[in-house]
């Protein structure tokens, strides 16, 4: 019998996926827009409404906390991410966001008191669509992101991250107020929809993650030189879109060959991007992982290679690394536990490795992290059709509502 109540989970990611910059065409809520503004208020409202003391970091991570009996204990604390890729789904970090309030309100209506305290988070910038650069909100409290990082990444229209942030009332300067220590988290936990299709066509309920993929994230410029499309003999170009189409065509090609890797060209901007004008620079965003981390090195190392080989003649080449993380292992103590409690509730259970990156990778550098995989209709996501049935996601919540009971002393 499931004891999260669905129609609470129906409500909060109906009402989520209504702030949205692309009404009918999927979720887009980006870092500070005014779409993350409208789902910052309702989630610090309904925070509030679970007796939850609500607080928001210096760059705009929410916190709802629970205080236990020994409040000198560090928190075990749960949630995801409420930003989104541009045109993707309802479900992707924010079902994560939905289990953080469906499991206090668990504890509200059971009057249970931890005996640690429990904190619900809400996690800006994972997807890096503002500002490309992924998994912020955790990189910075681990203590991986500067103010000067801040500063220097900027969304499309060269705002930069800070100056975003001090828009709408946080201080990128104050980035290393929100660094937490090993020792200043007793766990991580984090539900997260599959975004693949194993679950579903095994029909099984649960995925408890053991390994996260290694991902490296670069960010490509190529320039070449600026001409008149119709005068402009094809032997005296320097078309930046013709070298990146071939270097794309190479990257796919490197990571098919390595084997038990994927590499994905998502961005790509051309300069100055006129039908008639022979393109002076492209810039473009590389994303490779796998679970093995010498085959992530080598195809990161042969693409870098690849692209450095154009500079030199009428081309010039830079490839800057924005991420690189390798294979996480998640806790095996926290893996049992949420292993356990899947098992005993029932639950049709499998052990799996996330393709896709999450906060929990980056949180495992500073305490034991857990992370539940619920059920995605189709494998999609990153997609306006991302789909999972409400009583799937309440099936994660009960899973990691029992676990959180046992790592905050009560159960
Ligand atoms: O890219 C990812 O794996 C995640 O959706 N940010
Ligand atoms: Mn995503
Ligand atoms: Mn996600």
């Amino acid at each position: 019998m499931i004891s999260s109540n669905e129609q609470r989970i129906k409500k909060h990611l109906e009402t989520l996926a209504q702030f949205t910059s692309t009404p009918t065409m999927g979720v887009t809520r980006l870092s500070y827009s005014p779409e993350d503004i409208l789902a910052r208020t309702y989630l610090k409202q309904q925070m509030k409404e679970l007796g939850l003391s609500v607080r928001e970091d210096a760059i705009g991570n929410i916190y709802g906390r629970l205080d236990g009996v020994d409040n000198t204990l560090p928190p075990v604390v749960i949630g995801s991410h409420f930003d989104s890729v541009p045109n993707g789904g309802a479900f992707d970090g924010t079902a994560g966001v939905v289990m953080g309030l469906e499991v206090a309100a668990l504890f509200q209506e059971q009057k249970l008191k931890p005996h640690c305290p429990l904190e619900i988070i809400a996690l800006i910038e994972e997807e890096g669509s503002s500002f490309g650069s992924g998994l912020l909100a955790s990189r910075a409290i681990a203590g991986l992101v500067s103010t000067a990082d801040l500063e220097s990444m900027h969304d499309s229209n060269g705002v930069s991250a800070a100056e975003k942030m001090a828009l709408v009332g946080f201080d990128a300067s104050k980035v290393e107020s929100i660094v937490r220590k090993p020792g200043d988290m007793k766990a991580f936990i984090e539900l997260h929809i599959e975004q693949g299709p194993i679950l579903e066509q095994a029909a099984e309920d649960i995925g408890i993650v053991d390994t996260i993929v290694g991902l490296s994230q670069l960010s490509v410029t190529i320039t070449g030189k600026a001409g008149h499309a119709g005068t402009t003999p094809m032997d005296m170009r320097s078309d930046a879109l013709l070298i990146s189409s071939q270097l794309i065509g190479q990257i796919a090609q490197f990571a098919t060959e390595e084997g038990e890797t994927v590499a994905t060209v998502g961005k790509l901007n051309v300069f100055p991007n006129g039908s008639n004008v022979i393109p002076s620079k492209v810039v473009f965003s590389i994303d490779v992982r796998s679970k093995f981390i010498d085959k992530l090195s080598r195809v990161v190392t042969r693409i870098e290679n690849t692209i450095n080989a154009v500079n030199g003649g009428n081309y010039t080449a830079e490839v800057e690394r924005l991420i690189y993380i390798k294979p996480v292992d998640l806790d095996k103590a926290v893996f049992s536990t949420l292993n356990d409690c899947s098992q005993q509730l029932g639950y049709k259970t499998r052990t799996m490795v996330s393709g896709a990156g999450h906060d929990a990778m980056i949180f495992a550098q500073i305490c034991p992290v857990g992370l539940v995989f619920v059920p995605s209709r189709d494998g999609l996501s990153h997609h306006p059709d991302e789909w999972t049935d409400y009583d799937q996601v309440a099936k994660g919540i009960d899973v990691v509502f029992a676990a959180v009971k046992k790592l905050t002393g009560i159960a």
